[in-house]
């Protein structure tokens, strides 16, 4: 998918450590990924280039579903564009393309953990409450070094389904 200079498209191995060092730049926002992880993970990365550089990257992670295996939650994670790349659009591209990829699965719904929830809102995302995403909660945030709780973290837990937005 190409706008202007910017390119979307799947992720490689060489774009590893671009990724890695994107993720990185936002502590605050982004839970940090180990190389290895985004090395095992790459196929389930995106990245926009500019210019010929990685200047964006998102990812998704498919969580499982206790007593529904054939019907799980994907979650968008590891949104994250270069700085000096913001406001141009390609925050809004790579959610679109990702979107696009996770919904050929047919996935139950697609949730996010986010601080910027009116980022995510004209996608169709939607505030639900984070005992419905537990799964998320065990797996993502058992290991959190900020919030003793998933419930006295601040961000903000948001989900819709492709298809019914
Ligand atoms: C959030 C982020 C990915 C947005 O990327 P971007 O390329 O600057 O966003 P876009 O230019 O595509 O903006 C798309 C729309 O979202 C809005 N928007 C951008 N950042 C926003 C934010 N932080 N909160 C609310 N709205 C935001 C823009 O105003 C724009 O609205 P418009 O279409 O009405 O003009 C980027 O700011 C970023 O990397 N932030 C740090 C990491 C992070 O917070 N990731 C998300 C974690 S879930």
């Amino acid at each position: 998918m190409s706008a202007g200079d910017q390119t979307i498209r799947a992720a490689g191995f060489e774009d590893a450590e671009a990724i890695f060092r994107l993720i990185k730049r936002y502590p605050e926002e982004l839970l940090p990924r180990p190389l290895s992880d985004i090395v095992q993970n790459i196929d389930r990365f995106l990245v926009c280039e500019a210019a010929g550089a990685v200047a964006g990257t998102v990812s998704w992670q498919i969580l499982p579903e206790i007593g529904a295996p054939r019907d799980p939650s994907v979650e968008i994670k590891s949104l994250a564009v270069d700085p000096a790349h913001r406001g141009r659009g390609m925050g809004k591209a790579l959610i679109k393309a990702a979107i696009g990829h996770i919904a050929a699965l047919h996935p139950s719904q697609v949730i996010v953990l986010t601080f910027h929830p009116d980022f995510f809102a004209p996608f169709g995302f939607r505030p639900v409450p984070k005992e419905k995403l537990m799964h998320k909660i065990y797996m993502g945030c058992v290991n959190c070094t900020k919030y003793d709780s998933p419930f006295t973290c601040p961000e903000i837990a948001m989900a819709f389904t492709p298809g019914r937005a």
